[in-house]
């Protein structure tokens, strides 16, 4: 059996937040193994525009960011452009509430049409001041001054969770925080990597506004565990390899997808973990038969990203496969519920998205005969074009078929050349 070995690209969520946390630290911060992609330049793009001085090194893929404290930003000159990036833009919406100045967060279209009213909501509680339009971007933030607040969350999301708790650092007395189901916690454990654990009473994160934040020096941001999503898919369908990812982030809360690989009879293994403070490992596959799955509501918040991928696994595996709870993916860079499904018709995919009184579903009957359609849709989100790409390629298709390949920009940039090595054998030795 023949070996690919390949690297994927650094965390999208720990490379936003290593620079957001970097900027409100006083001293340097070195980041090592940054994310260079559109969506974590975007937040590189609006802190500098804050005044905070940074030297980014794409070729070392190095960021060294000068931070003076969590009051050192400067009013902006124009508008703050998010791009596509809603964990910028929700984030940031945290981080600037509680600033003396006023500033504007702007974004693409498809970001202009995503939901702020989650982050508006806690944040004006605490008595930020956002006009927005119907709860989208652009949002306009004057300047106000903060109070920690207590906030019981009904979502399950990290981008809301982080924006409170960076609001909280910025904010007289203490801020709780409390979600149902946990989301990815890699601010929380920035929080601890930046001298400041955060405390935890029946289940709420405590943030005390009077803290300032110590730089570690440096970070070291793993492999994208979403990123490495799609070959570990590939590695899994494609008949004959065993495909090992280097160093990819293995934090708990991002794992779902791992377990349902193994749920799904798939041969899946972690080797050489090291426990930093965002643990890693290699992550080694092999071809196998999958079998079904059914993937609960509380188990989404691990596996968010992965929903499109383990979308086309499920079509490989005979019989039927659920996927419940997908309501939040309507408003992602796409409706990924309607792209999915849209896609997985084409390629004659029997699947169903089910309506019930408090959820939507997906159901998808895998393993029939399959096609490759004429054109495959991207609907200009990244996440679509690499699920679909990955099924075009383990199905022998031509990855032209796939419209605008380029939205792969803002999280993989060298996704389809690496893609198209892999599934001529190429080792990556990296
Ligand atoms: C992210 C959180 C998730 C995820 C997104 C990145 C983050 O969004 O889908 O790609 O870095 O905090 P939600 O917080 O909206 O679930």
């Amino acid at each position: 059996m023949a070996t690919v070995v390949l690297c994927v690209p650094p965390d999208k969520s720990i490379s936003h937040r290593s620079l957001m946390f970097s900027s409100l630290t006083r001293g340097t911060t070195k980041v090592q193994n940054f994310l260079f992609a559109q969506d974590c330049l975007s937040t590189a793009g609006i802190l500098k525009a804050l005044g905070i001085r940074m030297r980014l090194d794409p070729k070392r893929r190095r960021v060294e960011v000068e931070g003076r404290g969590k009051f050192s930003f400067t009013a902006p000159k124009g508008v703050l452009f998010a791009g596509n990036s809603g964990t910028t833009m929700r984030i940031m919406t945290g981080v600037l509430a509680g600033q003396d100045f006023e500033s504007v967060l702007d974004g693409d279209d498809s970001l202009r049409r995503r939901p702020m009213q989650r982050v508006i909501r806690p944040l004006s509680l605490m008595g930020a001041r956002i006009e927005s339009h119907n709860g989208r971007a652009p949002l306009r933030i004057l300047p106000a001054r903060l109070r920690g607040i207590r906030w019981d969350s009904s979502l399950s999301s990290a981008q809301v969770k982080s924006a409170v708790l960076l609001a909280g650092l910025h904010a007289e007395g203490r801020t709780y925080y409390r979600e149902r189901v946990p989301s990815r916690d890699h601010t929380e454990r920035m929080f601890r990597l930046f001298g400041r654990p955060l405390r935890r009473y029946k289940g709420f994160l405590i943030v005390d506004g009077r803290w300032e934040l110590e730089s570690p020096g440096e970070i070291f941001v793993p492999g994208d565990i979403s990123s490495a999503s799609f070959f570990l898919a590939y590695g899994v369908l494609r008949p004959g390899v065993e495909l090992v990812v280097r160093r990819v982030g293995v934090n708990p809360t991002r794992m779902g997808m791992v377990d349902v690989l193994k749920r799904m009879g798939a041969r899946v293994r972690l080797v050489d973990k090291v426990d930093y403070a965002e643990p890693y490992a290699d992550i080694v596959v092999k071809s196998t038969n999958l079998r079904p799955v059914k993937i609960r509501s509380e188990e989404i918040p691990r596996l968010i990203d992965e929903v499109p991928i383990i979308a086309v696994l499920a079509s490989f595996a005979k019989g039927k496969s659920v996927i419940e709870g997908v309501d939040e993916l309507r408003v992602k860079e796409s409706d990924r519920v309607e792209a999915i499904r849209g896609n997985l018709v084409a390629f004659g995919v029997d699947v169903r998205v089910v309506k019930r009184k408090d959820r939507i579903d997906l159901e998808i009957w895998g393993g029939r005969p399959l096609v490759i359609p004429k054109r495959i849709r991207t609907w200009k989100d990244h996440r679509i074009a690499m699920a679909f790409g990955v099924m075009t390629a383990v199905l022998g298709g031509d990855l032209d078929r796939i419209d605008d390949r380029n939205c792969v920009d803002i999280s993989y940039p060298e996704f389809w050349e690496t893609l198209s090595r892999v599934s001529q054998g190429v080792d990556y030795g990296c």
